[in-house]
């Protein structure tokens, strides 16, 4: 028997009984006479004493053992004289009488302890290592916890899991596509599916009412701390629901997992629209976590001459900032480096202006040769701001600007201390647009994928004024982060067919892609709905971390490799031969 306990269980009540225990060397301390061992295993870390008084050459050989040694000791459980508070373990030490070393460690490479040495490249290398440490540890038994969670709200309300392929034709949800080439049927391809979409509307159409599925989904698309080119989905759908319900359910299970396994009240989850979230915090997925809110001063200016502002109402555009609480104290410095933020070529604007209301109550502001002080207050009245107070404001294309404004708001709430990663704050965002034009092919191209309904009172406009349709489409939004996005689905075939067409795909691409769903909706498909929940977000949010390559056992690094695997990595000449691929083809 290689051990009685792990390294987390021992406490007070087991003073005096004799155990056996196995794990890693953490720690080494030798004090001559004595020897201290920290002992570690996936459960916790348990104090080892070795005595020149209890046994010389017990004592002699634990001075050797090096870190991450695999041992096996035995001996009695002991009360500790300076007790540890840190650990579960802490009043207790084992006095060893045999010890058996299991396996030698080569030193590693970087230290594995809480906050370690090693960077982040070296740690995925090493990922063996990095998975030994208890950061890392806590954030799988966290995923673990979530998906138990996850399989009991579900199940509880009657839903299935149903397992979907992986070797596939295309789904479309925006990403290029991993492909697979067949051995067998010589110059085709499978492709792995970017989500199980089409999948669970034909369960749907199958009558599998309520699916859901804990699902590996692979998009071959740029690379941020928020994406991983394979992730988990919690995949769900629904028959015979509308928007309301699935909103319903899966206001239910956030709650019910954030209580379960954050032990947090979520509390009323508010639900807003897409223009509201995008004219209020500038982002389809805000952070709630604080206000900040954007505003505008279109009305107030309507006949200004100033020319930024002036050139932007002419354009129907946007006059919109923010208000910092007790900003006015910020630096020139300050005010320059957030300046250069809202210029920076992915925002685009052409400056940034300040207004301080000082503790002095003098105004001091970057358009005071523009503007009266008066008017200038007046402005504060707008943002709702007083004196000791600082607005920041710019001009331009309404989306453009309050993109800016909102990415501002953000890099200052940061700044700020406002986001908090122990505050949870959650939104529903709804009706988003159907069509978003893409400004590369100039064309319009789907939103959220081309399953999703659009509403029904603007299903006239489809082709006349695209960019008004709305959807009936939905984000559940946390901190911040977009963890789900669903809709409710096309279940009528001529609905789908124009929706095709809408996008640019001619009746014999489309049957060609989706031949099989335009079949399954001509056989009584029934309404239907659902959503999908980036796991991986979730784990990531709940754990407080920023990216959820955290939260993942073997993550790709930030260029989609796997660097302890070495993959991708070229395949043998055998390979090319037999999948029918010519190098460089
Ligand atoms: P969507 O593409 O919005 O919708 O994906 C749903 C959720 O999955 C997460 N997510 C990701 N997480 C990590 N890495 C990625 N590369 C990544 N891409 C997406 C996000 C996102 O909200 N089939 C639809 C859902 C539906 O309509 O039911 C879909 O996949 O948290």
């Amino acid at each position: 028997m290689y051990r009685t306990h792990t390294c987390g269980e021992l406490r007070s009540e087991h003073i005096n009984q004799t155990v056996t225990l196995s794990g890693w060397v953490q720690y080494n301390r030798d004090f001559g006479g004595m020897t201290f061992i920290d002992l570690r295993d996936r459960f916790g870390i348990t104090q080892l004493v070795f005595g020149m008084d209890i046994d010389n050459n017990l004592c002699e050989k634990a001075r050797t053992l090096g870190r991450e040694f695999v041992v096996q000791v035995t001996g009695k459980v002991n009360e500790r004289s300076n007790k540890n508070n840190n650990i579960p373990t802490g009043d207790i030490e084992i006095i060893v009488t045999e010890l058996t070393l299991l396996n030698a460690s080569k030193l590693p490479p970087f230290t594995i302890e809480d906050d370690t040495d090693g960077g982040e490249e070296l740690r995925m290398k090493y990922r063996y290592l990095d998975l030994r440490r208890r950061p890392i540890r806590d954030n799988l038994i966290l995923r673990h916890k979530l998906g138990q969670e996850v399989r009991k709200y579900l199940a509880g309300q009657g839903f299935l899991e149903i397992e979907t392929p992986f070797l596939i034709k295309s789904t479309p949800e925006g990403a290029r596509d991993f492909v697979v080439p067949s051995r067998v049927h010589e110059s085709n391809f499978y492709a792995l599916p970017q989500s199980p979409q089409t999948f669970k509307q034909i369960l749907m159409m199958s009558g599998y009412d309520k699916y859901f599925q804990i699902v590996k989904c692979f998009r071959d698309e740029d690379f941020r701390a928020d994406r991983q080119p394979e992730f988990t989905q919690v995949d769900c759908e629904m028959s015979f629901i509308h928007q309301q319900d699935i909103i319903d359910v899966f206001t239910g299970f956030v709650k019910h997992i954030f209580k379960e396994v954050r032990e947090v009240e979520l509390g009323e989850i508010p639900v807003l629209t897409y223009a509201d979230a995008m004219n209020r915090f500038g982002s389809d997925k805000p952070d709630m976590r604080f206000g900040m809110e954007i505003k505008y001063l279109d009305s107030q200016l309507g006949d200004t001459d100033f020319a930024p502002f002036k050139d932007a109402l002419d354009q129907k555009g946007s006059i919109a900032g923010i208000c910092i609480e007790n900003g006015a104290v910020f630096t020139r410095k300050q005010l320059d480096a957030y300046t250069e933020y809202v210029k920076e070529p992915n925002r685009g604007m052409k400056g940034l202006i300040y207004v301080k209301w000082n503790e002095d109550n003098t105004i001091s502001s970057s358009v005071n040769k523009f503007f009266s002080e008066d008017q200038l207050k007046e402005w504060f009245k707008t943002f709702n701001g007083q004196q000791g107070d600082l607005l920041l404001i710019s001009s331009g294309a309404t989306r453009k600007v309050q993109k800016a404004i909102g990415d501002l708001r953000l890099e200052i709430g940061s700044q700020m201390g406002l986001r908090d990663k122990n505050k949870f704050a959650a939104l529903w965002v709804v009706d988003f647009p159907m069509f978003a034009f893409d400004e590369e092919s100039q064309t319009w191209t789907f939103e959220h994928h081309p399953f999703t309904s659009p509403k029904a009172e603007h299903l006239d406009k489809i082709f006349t004024h695209p960019g008004e349709v709305l959807a009936n489409a939905y984000d559940f939004v946390i901190n911040g982060w977009e963890c789900c996005s669903g809709s409710i689905r096309i279940h009528d075939r001529e609905i789908q067919s124009k929706i095709f067409k809408a996008i640019g795909l001619s009746e014999e691409e489309a049957q060609e892609k989706f031949g099989f769903l335009l079949g399954a909706l001509e056989y009584g498909a029934p309404p239907h709905g659902g959503c999908a929940f980036g796991f991986d977000r979730l784990c990531a949010i709940m754990a407080g971390t920023e990216s959820i390559r955290d939260v993942i056992a073997f993550p790709k690094n930030n260029s989609g490799r796997d660097i302890m695997l070495d993959a991708p990595g070229p395949i043998s000449q055998e390979q090319w031969k037999y999948l029918h691929l010519k190098p460089g083809s």
